[in-house]
C-alpha cells in the first residue's frame, strides 16, 4: 500500500454511566451491561501523526504528547493498548507514531480522561484503518473504533455516540453485545434530550483505586451474583423510564446505581470508601432540595468522590442557582465543571 505519512484528528468526549460497568472478564468483557450519557465539553483532543518506518518492524514506535508536553510515563498504558489491538489493525508497527492529546478538562480533576482518550486514539488509529481498507463503512468503522476503544478501557467504547450508548449483552436491547458500545435504539422522551451533567469536583486527587483493581474486587465478591443481575433489571426498568419520562423513576433508578457501586466497593476485600465527607454533603443537599422544591436534580458518582448532578435543561434556572448558592463550596477550591449531554466523537 502506498500510505506514507500524515496526520488525523479527532476529538471524543466522557461519559457517564447511569447503569454502571463494575466488574469485568477476561478481554475487557463486562460482566454486565451498562448504558451512559454521552457528554459534551469534557472531551480528549488528539492528533495522531504517523509515518511510514523502513525498519524496526518488530517494536511499537511511538511518543506522546500532553499539551505540547512529552510524556514517557503515558508510555506503558499506550503499550499495552497496543499490544491488545494489535492483531486487530496489525500496521501498527510499521509505523512510527507521534500521540499529542489534550484533555478541555483540566488535568489533575479527578475526571477520568481514559474513556475520551481511549476513544479518540481508537478513532485516529482507525482512520489509518480506513485509508488502507476504503470499503470500509461508516457502521463498520465506528463499531470496530468503539472495540478497539474497549481494549483501551471498558467504558471508552460507549463514548463514540450519543447521546445515550449501551455497553453489554443485554435480552431487551437489539444488537446490545459485549464487544463494542451501541447508540441506544429506542424511542427516549424529550426530556431526556436535553440534560445537564454539573460535575462537582469534591476530590480533584489521583484516583485511590484505580479501575482495574477496582473491577478485580468484583472476583469473588460476596454480592457479585446479585449485583450483575441487578444491572440487568435496571437496564429493563431505565428502558420503560426512557420512553415514558417519568423522572422520579429515572431519578430513584441513578441514585441506586451510583450507591450500588460504592456499596460494592465498600463490601469488596480489600474495601475501600471512595466517598469523602463533602461528598455525602451534597447528596444530603441534593434530598433536600429535592424534597423541600420538587424540583427533579439527582446525582450520580463514579469510582471516585465527585458529584455529578444530572437535571433536565428544562429547569436549569432554578438548579443552577442552588448549585452554586449550596453545593460549589463543597468543591475542592470551588471548581465545578458545567456539562450536558452530548453526540459523540468528531474528526477534526
Ligand atoms: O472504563 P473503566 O475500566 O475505567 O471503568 C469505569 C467504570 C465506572 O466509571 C466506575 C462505571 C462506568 O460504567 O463507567
Amino acid at each position: 500500500n502506498k500510505l506514507n505519512n500524515g496526520s488525523v484528528t479527532w476529538s471524543s468526549p466522557s461519559n457517564i454511566a447511569l447503569v454502571k460497568y463494575w466488574g469485568k472478564k477476561e478481554h475487557q468483557i463486562p460482566e454486565n451491561p451498562s448504558i451512559s450519557f454521552t457528554l459534551d465539553s469534557c472531551k480528549t483532543i488528539t492528533e495522531l501523526i504517523y509515518s511510514k518506518k523502513n525498519e524496526g518492524h518488530n517494536s511499537f514506535d511511538f511518543e506522546v504528547y500532553l499539551d505540547e508536553v512529552l510524556k514517557p510515563d503515558f508510555h506503558p498504558k499506550i503499550e499495552t493498548f497496543f499490544k491488545r489491538i494489535e492483531s486487530y489493525v496489525p500496521f501498527l508497527k510499521e509505523f512510527k507514531f507521534t500521540i499529542k492529546t489534550k484533555n478541555t478538562f483540566p488535568h489533575s480533576s479527578g475526571i477520568a480522561s481514559s474513556a475520551s482518550g481511549m476513544s479518540a486514539l481508537a478513532l485516529c488509529i482507525m482512520s489509518i484503518e480506513k485509508q488502507l481498507n476504503p470499503n470500509l463503512t461508516e457502521e463498520e468503522f465506528i463499531q470496530k473504533a468503539s472495540f478497539l476503544a474497549r481494549l483501551g478501557s471498558g467504558s471508552a467504547c460507549r463514548s463514540l455516540e450519543g447521546d445515550l450508548v449501551v455497553w453489554g449483552h443485554h435480552p431487551n436491547i437489539k444488537s446490545s453485545n459485549d464487544l463494542f458500545g451501541v447508540k441506544y435504539p429506542y424511542k427516549v422522551h424529550d426530556i431526556f434530550k436535553d440534560y445537564n451533567d454539573t460535575i462537582l469536583l469534591v476530590d480533584k486527587g489521583e484516583k485511590q483505586v484505580s479501575s482495574t483493581v477496582g473491577h478485580n474486587l468484583m472476583h469473588g465478591h460476596p454480592f457479585a451474583i446479585q449485583r450483575f443481575d441487578q444491572a440487568i433489571e435496571n437496564i429493563t426498568k431505565i428502558k420503560s423510564i426512557l420512553e415514558s419520562g417519568d423522572l422520579d423513576q429515572f431519578m430513584a433508578l441513578v441514585e441506586s446505581e451510583a450507591l450500588t457501586l460504592h456499596a460494592m466497593m465498600m463490601t469488596s476485600m480489600p474495601y475501600f470508601i471512595l466517598m469523602k465527607p463533602n461528598t455525602l454533603e451534597i447528596i444530603n443537599k441534593i434530598w433536600q432540595f429535592r424534597q423541600e422544591t420538587g424540583l427533579p436534580v439527582c446525582f450520580t458518582l463514579d469510582a471516585g468522590a465527585n458529584v455529578h448532578v444530572l437535571y433536565p435543561n428544562k429547569y436549569k434556572d432554578k438548579i443552577y442557582e442552588f448549585i452554586k448558592a449550596q453545593l460549589v463550596a463543597y468543591c475542592q477550591n470551588g471548581h465545578y465543571i458545567c456539562d450536558k449531554i452530548g453526540f459523540g466523537a468528531k474528526q477534526l
